[in-house]
């Protein structure tokens, strides 16, 4: 869920309907606004996204203070009296909250017998209501007597009836920011709602707690005890985050990604070619000289990046390496100790399940060393290392242009790590730098081939299930590829790694199970060919992305689409790329919502 906040000189609403459409990566099953008119506090709220709420505004309340939400659904269904802002059945309190209240249902036990009554299924009726129960003038107090007694995450900004002028704003494992203005301040859970008006930003921590005025702030503990925060400047640039001509962000992002790639590598390779330079590392040196095991974690797509990771790290630096879900690793009682690098890939850096892992893996000693997209994010300043992907904001929920630069990032570690830790001859290290500093222009090479699949998703849109197949470093990418037409257009597609095929998914294949295979140039590309004829002996419809100079592959395939010549870990970057456009075309042409699919969130801040 994304929250926001304003209080100020200007019309409230509109700052904060504006905010909101900036936290829609965030969630979109449902959004609302609530805005002190001076004298009450006007609710409106609609099920749906931004859009949908901006219908329902057409008298819209006017006011100088006001809070918002878009939410991702947790607790409770997507409807209408679930949708935030809630407010205590007096309305004297209203409140939005992004997380997840874990105690809720001792707490609506207790406050039951006592007498409140609820509305709602959500964890954030109760904690409104207690914030309610402790109100006796004094809403920063009230907010904290609550607060001590609630368990689990949360993002809060409060509003009270008798207070046209405050906003109470809290956090504990979820993110919140506060933008300072000239007589006007902000909230958001990303500075990005406000980033148009303030580029001045405190990032509250966990269990603070922050009184608004327009011309004030001030934060304390859950204590109760003030604390001096610090005020960072950001340059987060707001014009980076228009679509521009495109019709959707998510093709913008895939078109991004020469460019992002080439801001990733700027800088990092020495001209000579004989070394990775990551300044970021430097203090660590000596610790990741030392270290025995990496232990990659990650969700989602950047979990997909660290499984082309192990491969590499294995081959090249000759580390041992495991690839685990962050919320698989919590809870796993993993074998870590100080030789261990916990190696992190986030996106947005606000993925709850993979902060929690960071956590983890420091109380047992490990070092943790995080791959972030987002500048100043939860992750980044957790961790004891961070490299960042230069992808710039990705705001299409399937993720594109970060996959990529997260991988060129992994390439470059893994070179780094190979060199440092003199397993990786030089020459070898040098020929694969040169290859790397070519991959933003193999990317654009691959944009040629666009007609083509295009051609193909429309012969292909229709079916309901896909098979994606790759060995090696081409395995993860299927599982990527899969991922990417599933989350978009709702097509059941499976990865696997191609040789697994015949232990169970081949029962599948028949000719309306159409089959992607990466079938790139590499140490496997023979036993692709053989897997591959194994799929046509079933009748099965075959699209391979194949290298440029594959002949071989058109007699075999039904459908191919080139990516250009390159060694195999490169052509893993380079073969992502036609698999997010088949991914993108086949959802055009079901006309599904390409950058905000249903039930999905870009960011997952909840466990
Ligand atoms: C969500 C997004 C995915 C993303 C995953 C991990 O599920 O929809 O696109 O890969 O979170 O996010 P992160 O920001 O940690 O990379």
């Amino acid at each position: 869920c994304g929250i926001v906040g304003y209080l100020g000189k200007k019309d409230a609403l509109p700052l904060v309907v504006d905010g909101l459409k900036y936290l829609e990566y965030r969630g979109y099953d449902s959004a609302g606004v609530a805005v002190h008119t001076g004298r009450e506090i006007e609710v409106v709220r609609a099920v749906g996204k931004i859009n949908d709420l901006e219908q329902k505004l057409k008298n819209p309340p006017r006011g100088k203070c006001a809070i918002g939400h878009t939410r991702w659904a947790t607790h409770g269904r997507p409807s209408l009296e679930n949708c935030h802002p809630l407010a205590t059945t007096d309305g004297r309190i209203v409140l939005v909250h992004n997380g997840i209240i874990e105690n809720f249902n001792v707490l609506k036990n207790q406050l039951l017998a006592e007498g409140v009554a609820f509305q709602t299924e959500t964890d954030t009726e109760v904690l409104v209501a207690l914030i309610g129960k402790y109100y006796t003038g004094n809403l920063a107090e009230a907010v904290l007597q609550a607060l001590r007694e609630v368990e689990g995450t949360f993002a809060i900004a409060v509003l009270a009836q008798d207070k046209p002028d405050e906003i109470v704003a809290a956090k504990r494992a979820a993110p919140l920011c506060l933008g300072l203005g000239k007589d006007e301040n902000f909230i958001g859970s990303d500075a990005i709602s406000f980033i148009k008006h303030t580029n001045k930003v405190i990032y509250l921590k966990d269990g603070e707690i922050a009184v608004l005025t327009a011309k004030s702030v001030e934060i304390r503990n859950l204590r109760g005890k003030k604390v001096n925060p610090k005020t960072q400047t950001l340059s987060l640039d707001p014009t980076s985050i228009e679509k521009g001509e495109y019709p959707h962000y998510m093709l913008k992002e895939i078109y991004e990604q020469p460019h992002a790639v080439q801001d990733t590598l700027d800088g990092r390779i020495s001209p000579q070619n004989d070394e990775v330079i990551f300044k970021e590392l430097e203090k660590y040196r000596e610790y990741l000289s030392g270290v025995n095991k990496v232990f990659i974690v990650a969700c989602g797509t950047s979990w997909h990046a660290g499984l082309v990771a192990e491969y590499l790290l294995e081959r090249y630096a000759r580390l041992s390496v495991e690839v685990d879900y962050a919320a698989e690793f919590r809870y796993r009682y993993p074998v870590l100790d100080n030789k261990t690098l916990v190696l992190t890939i986030s996106q947005s850096g606000e993925t709850a399940d993979t902060i929690a892992a960071i956590g983890e893996a420091q109380s047992l000693g490990a070092k943790v060393l995080s791959i972030v997209n987002v500048p100043s994010s939860t992750i980044a300043r957790n961790s004891n290392m961070v490299i960042y992907t230069y992808a710039g904001r990705e705001i299409g929920v399937a993720s594109t242009k970060a996959f990529t630069t997260q991988l060129v990032v992994l390439s470059l570690l893994t070179v780094y790590l190979g060199l440092l830790r003199r397993n990786l001859p030089a020459d070898q290290a040098a020929v694969m730098l040169q290859d790397l500093k070519r991959v933003p222009n193999e990317i654009s090479k691959i944009f040629t081939e666009v007609d083509n699949i295009k051609r193909i998703a429309r012969a292909f849109h229709k079916h309901s299930n896909a098979l994606y197949l790759g060995r090696g470093v081409g395995f993860p990418i299927a599982l990527e590829g899969a991922l990417k037409l599933k989350e978009i257009s709702y097509i059941h597609a499976e990865g696997y790694s191609a040789a697994e095929m015949k232990h169970g998914p081949i029962a599948l294949i028949d000719e309306n199970m159409p089959t992607v295979v990466l079938a790139f140039k590499g140490r496997r590309y023979e036993k692709i060919l053989g897997n591959i004829m194994e799929v046509k002996a079933r009748k099965g419809k075959l699209i391979a992305v194949a290298s440029a100079s594959n002949d071989d592959i058109t007699r075999v395939a039904d459908e191919v689409i080139r990516i250009p010549d390159a060694t195999e870990s490169i052509s893993a970057i380079l073969a992502v790329v036609p698999l997010q456009i088949l991914a993108y075309y086949i959802a055009v042409e079901k006309g599904c919502s390409v950058d905000q699919p249903r039930n999905l969130a870009k960011s997952v801040t909840v466990e």
